[in-house]
């Protein structure tokens, strides 16, 4: 190894030291509630929910949302990392967005992730707006509800 070459290397690593410290930091400091507009869509979805739990477990079992998240052991484990799990979701998503309903905050995770905050999460889940019938919605949405 020339020396120029030991002295670029040496130079890309610390860029990205750097540049990771950067990530972190801004991680660790940003707030984390939806921006006002954000919010106000999560708001705007159904306060409740009539769906069936039932039928939106069948939904949910033939939707891929079990290759990212895990509900009760099932799922990619080793992609925990990658997103939350889902246990508990129809506890905790009454308690992510300040005076947003679960029913609201769990309709809008699935049709519009990209207005998601989750401390450690990355905006990487596509939506399923396209992908659910209106019926298909309520009952998925029932399910994860009834997960306390
Ligand atoms: C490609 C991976 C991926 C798929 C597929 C996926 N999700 Fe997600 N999901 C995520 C990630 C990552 C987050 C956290 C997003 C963030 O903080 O921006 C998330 C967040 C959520 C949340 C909010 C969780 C919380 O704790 O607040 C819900 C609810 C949810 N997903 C439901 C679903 C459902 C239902 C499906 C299937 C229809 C699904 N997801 C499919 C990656 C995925």
């Amino acid at each position: 190894m020339n020396f120029r070459f030991r002295a670029l290397v040496l130079i890309l690593t610390l860029a990205f030291a750097i540049v990771g410290l950067a990530a972190c930091s801004e991680n660790a400091q940003t707030d984390k509630t939806p921006d006002a507009h954000a919010t106000a869509a999560f708001k705007a979805e159904p306060a409740t929910n009539n769906g069936d739990p039932a039928k939106g477990l069948q939904v949910f079992g033939r939707m891929p949302c079990l290759t990212c998240h895990t509900v009760s052991g099932m799922g990619s484990g080793d992609k925990e990392a990658a997103a939350p799990t889902l246990d508990h979701i129809g506890t905790n998503a009454a308690a992510r967005v300040p005076g947003v309903t679960a029913a609201q905050y769990i309709r809008h995770a699935i049709l519009k992730p990209e207005d998601l905050t989750i401390p450690l999460y990355h905006n990487v889940m596509p939506s399923f707006s396209a992908s659910l019938s209106p019926t298909d919605l309520d009952n998925l949405v029932a399910y994860l509800l009834s997960l306390k």
